[in-house]
């Protein structure tokens, strides 16, 4: 017989279904709570409540579990590609080597954007932020390729718009970057695979197709994989929210965007580095800082430290920290900033302040260092991160599209005013 629970209101009773997942979570579904009891459940920020069933990633905050479609992050971090993950994530399996190749083709053949777009680099003030330059770009491909507007997509219709998505978005990045520099953009070289390719289109030089570093190739493949997915997210359950309103992909992952921008989710990469500068600036005394992040009448507080989901370690932080020492040794990277964030994570990791509150470095500590020894500019790391979080983005709203889930509504309790009579402005 199957689970339910039961609740008590005033001198009646009330059974709900209890659904579990796959990977043995259990929920109560209160779909139908509001209809048999007139209630509802409030969760500000929803810690409590699941938007969906998913079957694309599962995360495990307490073990330290994180699996796309099944697959170890672990196994998919040392053994696959991005552009592999991203086709996993999306489709649901890892690709033969017949389907992969069609799909890198398929990808190549889209790379360019319309020149058109050019003009809109034009635009943009040379110091706007590039994820605000990122979101504007994106959600305008719906502009260049109408066809996307269409909610009764064909799959193959649909499909072709996330293949332009994937292969355009790597473009863009590329090109935004440039645009902060000031230089030439450098086109796609299409016999090069997509993250060699982006790296070739953001390092490289009109004239010439440089050599990259095969660490560099790896640690950004890795880093992408990382960010690939993460369940329901800030930003992917407003890509789903978007999404559910039948809003074309663009326009969905554009929203997307912009919520992974805000300092509390994507923009904790970028957050990381200006800490580590500040106190670079403030003469690099790290146990002054360490200090202040434990003193509870300080504001203070160590960025890339912890994580709201993950209670013990953010397994992603393990597997990035890996390939960081690989890069900085690989890179002979000498940088005092990278001294400093090796000192606080030092303290994080011994000191029983942090540990006792699981003050770990999470993924954003060391991606915002690996990115910055990449030659990476700081304002450029949540834009990295909203590239490697593109193929969640993609799945998240393909699956929601595909269960033909609801539009997103939720209820709220009022608590303002109740009846107020109009009063005349000369009478207030
Ligand atoms: C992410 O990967 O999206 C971040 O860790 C934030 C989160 O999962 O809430």
């Amino acid at each position: 017989m199957s689970e339910t629970a039961s609740i008590k209101l005033g001198d009646k009773s009330y059974n709900l279904p209890v659904i579990t997942g796959s990977e043995d979570e259990s929920a109560i579904d209160i779909s139908k709570l509001r209809d048999i009891t007139g209630y509802i459940t409030i969760d500000s920020g929803y810690k409590n409540t699941g938007a969906t069933k998913s079957a694309i990633t599962f995360l495990d905050g307490e073990k330290g579990i994180l699996k796309y479609r099944g697959y170890s992050i672990e196994e998919l971090a040392s053994k696959s590609t991005f552009l592999e993950v991203a086709y996993l994530l999306i489709y649901g399996d890892l690709p033969t080597q017949v389907e992969i190749e069609k799909f890198q083709k398929d990808i190549s053949r889209h790379t360019l954007v319309h020149e058109d777009m050019k003009k809109f680099f034009d635009g943009f003030p040379s110091k706007s932020h590039p994820m605000g330059q990122l979101s504007s770009l994106i959600c305008s491909l719906s502009s260049f390729y109408p066809e996307s507007l269409n909610s009764g997509q064909t799959a193959e219709e649909q499909n072709l718009t996330i293949i332009k998505l994937l292969a355009k978005m790597a473009t863009v990045v590329s090109w935004i970057y440039k645009k902060s520099l000031g230089h030439p953009i450098v086109y796609p070289q299409n016999k090069l695979d997509y993250v060699t390719n982006f790296l070739n289109m953001t390092f490289g030089q009109r004239t010439e197709e440089i050599e990259i570093d095969p660490v560099v190739v790896s640690a950004m493949n890795v880093l992408l994989i990382l960010h690939a997915d993460h369940e329901q997210n800030c930003s992917t359950s407003t890509v789903r929210m978007v999404g559910s309103s039948e809003c074309n992909l663009y326009a969905s992952i554009s929203a997307g965007i912009s919520a992974l921008w805000g300092p509390l989710h994507g923009g904790a990469n970028q957050a990381v580095i200006e800490m580590l500068e500040s106190i670079k600036a403030d003469g690099g005394d790290t146990d002054k800082w360490i200090n202040k992040a434990k003193d509870k009448n300080d504001s203070f507080r160590l960025m890339g430290f912890g994580h709201r989901v993950y209670k013990n370690f953010d397994p992603r932080a393990n597997i990035i920290k890996k390939a960081c020492d690989e890069v900085l040794e690989k890179l002979g990277v000498n940088d005092p900033i990278l001294e400093i964030a090796k000192k606080l994570e030092a303290a994080a990791l011994s000191d029983p302040y942090f540990v006792e509150r699981k003050l770990y470095p999470n993924v954003d500590f060391y991606s915002g260092i690996i990115y910055r020894a990449l030659g990476f500019p700081t304002d450029m790391f949540t834009v990295l991160f909203a590239l490697g979080r593109l193929p969640g983005w993609i799945a998240q709203w393909k699956e929601m599209r595909e269960n033909k889930e609801p539009i997103g509504r939720p209820r709220q309790i009022y608590v303002g005013e109740v009846n107020r009579e109009f009063v005349e402005i000369s009478k207030r």
